[in-house]
């Protein structure tokens, strides 16, 4: 969700108004994946180093999470979208865990994950992972689908599929510490707006661009039409509410 700073300092308003208007963002960008039935989003937050920002703005941030986290439990619970929270918990203070806590537990019921990234590093996780790999006691003579399967233990939220789709907006052309194990087979959409100015629109076009791509997976692309290990990687279970197909975007303008 890059951008916010920029946005601000372009109007002459202190960064902290780009991250309010970033909410915004958030707000409308999760009522339209849940209404075209995206079973899971996730938004990076607040990376592990971005806690090495100014602390008035970080304080800022904290509270805008906390803000954020009470302010829209009864619009989260009445679409039927659950909280989850990756990252290392322990870098947040006490309030931001208790406001996450919360809301994870009255969303529990949703059936769409809505993940927050929060003082979250990839490469942590890959260490931690790596640590629930040692601590599984199998050696490199298992099966790899087996070592794979103790790694992913120790991910934040095993249960988080990989993702099929990463947005970055603002024209960063990077992943900056994130999904880094999870993103092997991902499509990005690199977006030049500015995250408060990241609309529905842009979205879709994101999602149309995702559409038309061809996921091989390694393979050929005549074992790809065929072979279910291209869905294998990223499958879904699918929303009990199937989405709305006159809603979709045309992806064949
Ligand atoms: C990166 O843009 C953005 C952040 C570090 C904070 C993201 C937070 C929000 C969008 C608001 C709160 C979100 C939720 C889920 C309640 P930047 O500040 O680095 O922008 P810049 O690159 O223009 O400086």
């Amino acid at each position: 969700m890059d951008g916010n700073g920029r946005w601000a300092q372009r109007r002459g308003l202190p960064r902290s108004e780009g991250h309010t208007r970033g909410v915004d963002t958030v707000r409308s960008l999760l009522t339209r994946c849940r209404t075209l039935g995206i079973p899971y989003v996730t938004v990076y937050a607040l990376s592990r180093e971005n806690l090495k920002r100014p602390p008035q703005e970080v304080k800022f941030l904290f509270e805008l999470f906390i803000r954020f986290l009470k302010s829209e439990l009864p619009e989260l619970e009445r679409q039927g979208i659950r909280l989850g929270m990756i990252g290392d918990r322990q870098a947040l203070p006490m309030t931001v865990r208790a406001a996450l806590d919360y809301g994870i537990k009255k969303t529990s019921g949703g059936e769409m994950l809505f993940t927050l990234a929060l003082a979250y590093s990839g490469r942590e996780e890959i260490m931690r992972a790596a640590r629930a790999l040692t601590a599984s006691g199998l050696d490199d003579s298992a099966p790899l689908e087996a070592q794979e399967k103790a790694f992913r233990k120790g991910l934040y939220n095993p249960e988080l599929p990989d993702p099929d789709l990463i947005i970055r907006t603002s024209g960063e052309l990077r992943l900056s510490n994130f999904f880094l194990f999870q993103s092997a087979y991902t499509e990005f959409y690199f977006s030049d707006k500015l995250w408060p100015d990241f609309d529905n629109a842009e979205l879709d076009r994101a999602l149309v661009h995702y559409a038309e791509r061809s996921r091989r997976f390694g393979l050929t692309e005549a074992q790809a039409v065929t072979n279910d290990a291209c869905t294998g990687h990223t499958s879904h279970p699918p929303p009990s509410s199937p989405p709305d197909a006159a809603i979709l975007p045309d992806i064949t303008s």
